[in-house]
Order: structure tokens, then C-alpha cells, then sequence
């Protein structure tokens, strides 16, 4: 028997190596499905200010992933200045319009 550690020693006793198999095919899938789902803020003018400024609470991923009209983007941008974003009025303004022309809905 191989040496394994911790919690997987009784369950390697119960259903034999394979179990570690199985366990391994779980976490490739896991990061399998996080690689697919990982969402790149497209390419345009502004991106690097929102990887910057937008980046500092949450990944941009939650940024990339959401599609919305300029009114509601304007909504979420207010929102996120209040929550502590901080940038300078013409940034926060760039962010506005690459989020309204990138992500748009
Ligand atoms: C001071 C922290 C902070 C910063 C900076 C920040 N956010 Fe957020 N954001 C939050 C929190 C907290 C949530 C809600 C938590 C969650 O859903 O994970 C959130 C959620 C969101 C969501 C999900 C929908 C929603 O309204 O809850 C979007 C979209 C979003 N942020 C966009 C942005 C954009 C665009 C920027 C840059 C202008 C930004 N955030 C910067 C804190 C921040």
C-alpha cells in the first residue's frame, strides 16, 4: 500500500488506489473549469484603467463577465465609488466608456 496522507488514508483503505485516480480527475476538471470560465476584459481604449482601479476589491473577471446599457454601468460605477474605488473624474469617466462600449448589453 501506498503512503498517503491524512484524510484519504481511510478512503484509500475502503476503495483501494483508484480512489486517488478519481480525486485527481476531480481537481483537473476544477481548474479545467476555471481556466474556461476566467473572463479577459477585452481589448480597447481604458482597459488598463479598469484592470487598475477596478481590480482592487474583486477580480475583473466579475467586471469582464457582466454586460450592461451605459445608464446601468453608470449605476454600478457610482456604486463602486461609493463602496471605495477611487480614481480621478476623467479616469473614473474613461472607465465609463470603455465599460459602455466593451461591455455593452
Ligand atoms: C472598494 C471596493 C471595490 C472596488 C474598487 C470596485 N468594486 Fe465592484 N464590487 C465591490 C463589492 C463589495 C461587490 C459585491 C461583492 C460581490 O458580489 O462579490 C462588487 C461587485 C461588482 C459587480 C457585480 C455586480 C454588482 O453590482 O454587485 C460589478 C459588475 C462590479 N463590482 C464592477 C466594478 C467596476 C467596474 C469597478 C471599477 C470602477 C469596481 N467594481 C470596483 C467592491 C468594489
Amino acid at each position: 500500500m501506498r503512503k498517503v496522507d491524512g484524510g484519504l488514508r481511510a478512503a484509500v483503505l475502503f476503495f483501494g488506489d483508484r480512489i486517488i485516480i478519481e480525486v485527481m480527475r476531480y481537481f483537473a476538471l476544477l481548474v479545467l473549469c476555471a481556466v474556461a470560465n476566467a473572463q479577459e476584459l477585452p481589448q480597447g481604449k481604458g482597459k488598463e484603467l479598469v484592470e487598475k482601479i477596478c481590480s482592487v476589491c474583486h477580480a475583473t473577471d466579475l467586471v469582464a463577465s457582466t454586460r450592461a446599457t451605459r445608464k446601468v454601468w453608470e449605476g454600478t460605477v457610482e456604486e463602486m465609488y461609493g463602496r471605495g474605488a477611487t480614481s480621478t473624474e476623467a479616469e473614473k469617466a474613461q472607465i465609463l466608456d470603455y465599460l459602455s462600449k466593451y461591455l455593452a448589453k
